[in-house]
């Protein structure tokens, strides 16, 4: 059959064999908690592109040190880190898979000892730290590490980028208005919330000429949340300052319940596609190829962003292909287990 799942897309000057993207994943395996890409990670990545993945996204990696979630969380804030980068790209891209890393900074998530930051003064939980409200000066020295970040994800070897703008991160905590409570000009209206993103993606852009993409939570879950009014104003804004398409997650802002059912985040990136005309990414609980397959047919998204089915099956690629009975060539040396 034709597959759409399985057609190269085309981003600026990167193509990717198919639709399939693995969705970033924090694995907490930074051994030395330095940021330093360890064997697991070599490997780890390296399967996935052996197994056809059509573009591997590193797990969520840190522009500044105090924004790791965990001390063992990858780092991308010195030059130091980018051997280790350049090794996970290379096993990536020897099976043809293209690469992407997700910069991101944890905010009032970081589950750390040190003093953590946020837009303001307030903690997710219990559990962790109240964070401290970024002066102008946090805020630039955060941007100016996003934008550092870039230039080494480049010299990394990366072919794409995406921000971590989803939940309840960092970029998150400013969009969001459950979290963001600032009375400054990042703070109060939709615009205001969105100048620090919008600032870290021209700061990026400065040095970085790639497909940009950004996670979003399309759903906060909580009544006072940004609705869907707020994330199409935060769509067309990124739209226009040039990022190639839009990875649509949810949750996580504040802690709540989700009630999630297969494909349940796919309407949102639905919506935002269709009433902005930005690429979307689609991603949660899609764990088959025949739904894979419908959603990309229907241009309900771009891309399919696939998590945890790949943490339990590398290979998850081919078998989407056998159910949907298209012939996808697997590495050579295991050809006879799919004839
Ligand atoms: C172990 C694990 C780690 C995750 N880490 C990240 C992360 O670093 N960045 C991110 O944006 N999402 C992260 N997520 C969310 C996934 O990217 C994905 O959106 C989510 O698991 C839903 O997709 P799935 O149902 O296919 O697993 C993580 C999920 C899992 C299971």
């Amino acid at each position: 059959m034709e597959s759409k799942l399985f057609s190269p897309y085309r981003i600026k000057d990167v193509t990717l064999k198919n639709r399939i993207v693995m969705s970033p994943m924090c694995m907490y395996s930074s051994d030395t908690q330095d940021g330093k890409a360890a064997p697991f990670h070599f490997t780890h990545y390296e399967s996935r592109a052996a197994g056809q993945v059509g573009l591997v996204m590193t797990e969520a990696t840190a522009v500044v040190p105090e924004g790791r979630i965990s001390y063992e969380d990858l780092g991308i804030w010195s030059d130091e880190h980018i051997l280790g980068l350049k090794q996970i790209n290379e096993g990536i891209h020897r099976h043809g898979a293209a690469s992407a890393i997700q910069l991101a900074h944890a905010g009032r998530k970081a589950d750390l000892k040190d003093p953590i930051y946020g837009p303001s003064p307030l903690p997710f939980n219990e559990q962790l730290q109240t964070p401290n409200e970024m002066s102008m000066k946090d805020i630039q020295h955060v941007i100016t590490a996003f934008k550092d970040a870039a230039r080494r994800a480049e010299e990394s070897g990366f072919d794409i980028i995406e921000l971590h703008g989803a939940h309840g991160y960092l970029i998150n905590e400013f969009l969001s208005p459950l979290t963001n409570k600032r009375s400054d000009d990042y703070g109060g209206s939709t615009e205001n919330r969105y100048r620090f993103l919008k600032e870290v993606i021209t700061a990026v852009k400065e040095v970085w000429n790639g497909p940009l993409f950004v996670r979003i939570s399309g759903n906060e879950y909580h009544e006072e949340g940004n609705t869907m009014n707020d994330f199409l104003y935060f769509a067309r804004e990124m739209k226009k300052q040039g990022i190639d398409l839009i990875d649509v997650s949810s949750g996580g802002v504040v802690p709540a319940s989700i009630n999630p059912f297969p494909g349940y985040q796919i309407s949102y990136a639905e919506e935002i596609k269709r009433r902005t005309g930005i690429p979307t990414g689609a991603v949660g609980l899609i764990t088959h190829g025949i739904q894979a397959e419908e959603i990309v047919q229907n241009e309900r998204a771009d891309l399919v962003f696939i998590g945890r089915s790949l943490l339990r099956n590398p290979y998850w690629p081919m078998q989407a292909a056998e159910e949907l009975g298209f012939a996808l060539e697997g590495p050579r040396q295991y050809a006879r287990a799919w004839k």
